[in-house]
């Protein structure tokens, strides 16, 4: 009798705490992250990791201008697609990245040359031919991507230097293309940049008064350990304050934020990291549930992270799965 029972009670533990606990079942808002389909086919642990960990899926790149319009008439969607269909096997929720940027467009669109209607022309085929395609697929897009310099002032980019309010006009060209689909504004580095605030502030206003659809804003949130906590809390409760829909979009907490060639991922380091972690997420939840897009991390793990490749920063350990695709213990502090 004496064993049963105790049969029973080892069942009924493996049975609640037999599974490692998930970020994603700890909070009720989609846990997403942007991945590299190379890595998905070439790597099992990054595979697994993504499969296990994340809700929803951004393409970190494969779906920018570059990559999925190489010539004036021809698309490619094929690594697009790749991310899409691992998505869709694995039930994943699939965000759209990103419509209209400055960065990664292709060459053919940075000589183009015409008159207004042209270039209009242009950029509406794009963001028709794009959101079309992933019609039904994508639950959103960052059709705007980094509109604005830290002076609150338009950045010069082919695009405002040649189609007049082209922000307004790409929302309402991706609406029309996909009506369902939630329209994102997409920025970094509000914090602590008052006037880029405001300005994002005042294009939502300007936008919702002409009835241009948007939907949400993406907070990329590339911050790093010495982010100040008051200026983070401050530009998430402004965006909030717009009733969007809001993202955090590009998750990192960047440890080496100078690229010290000597650093080391000390305790220090990782405590201050941790805490900044929590501070995100803390302000995440406290959000109204209706405006909770989700938390995505900017890939996987530190050895996929962006600030090594791109930044040529190779002692860097901004995201939560260290090089090898384990959970860092900052991990377990956010399921508490
Ligand atoms: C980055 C990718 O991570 C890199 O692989 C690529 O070389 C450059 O772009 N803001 C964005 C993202 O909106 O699209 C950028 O992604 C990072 C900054």
């Amino acid at each position: 009798m004496k064993t049963l029972i105790f049969g029973i009670l080892v069942g009924l533990t493996h049975i609640s705490y037999g599974q490692a606990p998930y970020l994603k079942d700890r909070y009720n808002f989609p846990i997403g992250a942007s991945i590299n389909p190379r890595l998905v086919s070439e790597n099992n642990a990054y595979r697994n990791v993504a499969i296990t960990e994340f809700t929803s899926i951004t393409a970190e790149n494969h779906m920018k201008m570059m990559l999925v319009h190489p010539e004036a008439n021809r698309f490619d969607f094929s690594k697009g697609d790749e991310i899409v269909t691992f998505a869709k096997d694995h039930k994943k929720r699939i965000h759209g990245h990103t419509l209209v940027w400055h960065n990664q467009v292709p060459k053919w669109m940075n000589e183009f040359s015409g008159d207004t209607q042209a270039w209009e022309n242009m950029l509406k085929n794009h963001i028709q031919e794009v959101a079309r395609h992933y019609k039904g697929q994508v639950a959103g897009w960052d059709v705007v991507n980094e509109s604005f310099l830290d002076d609150g002032s338009l950045r010069p980019t082919v695009w405002s230097k040649n189609i007049p309010d082209y922000i307004a006009k790409s929302f309402q060209w991706a609406h029309e293309a996909d009506p369902n689909a939630i329209l994102f504004y997409n920025d970094y580095g509000q914090d602590g940049k008052p006037k880029k605030m405001q300005a994002i502030l005042n294009l939502v206003k300007d936008l919702q008064a002409r009835n241009i659809p948007i939907h949400g804003l993406g907070l990329q949130m590339h911050i790093n350990i010495n982010s100040k906590n008051d200026e983070l809390v401050n530009v998430i409760n402004q965006s909030a304050k717009t009733g969007l829909t809001i993202h955090f979009s590009e998750l990192d907490i960047a440890v080496n934020p100078k690229n010290d060639s000597m650093f080391v991922y000390h305790e220090t380091a990782k405590k201050a990291q941790q805490e900044k972690f929590e501070l995100v997420f803390k302000a995440y939840q406290e959000l109204p549930k209706h405006q909770q897009y989700g938390i995505t991390f900017w890939n996987v793990s530190d050895r996929d992270s962006w600030l090594r490749g791109y930044f040529k920063r190779p002692k860097e350990y901004p995201l939560l799965f260290d090089d090898t695709y384990t959970r860092k213990p900052i991990y377990s502090k956010l399921l508490n």
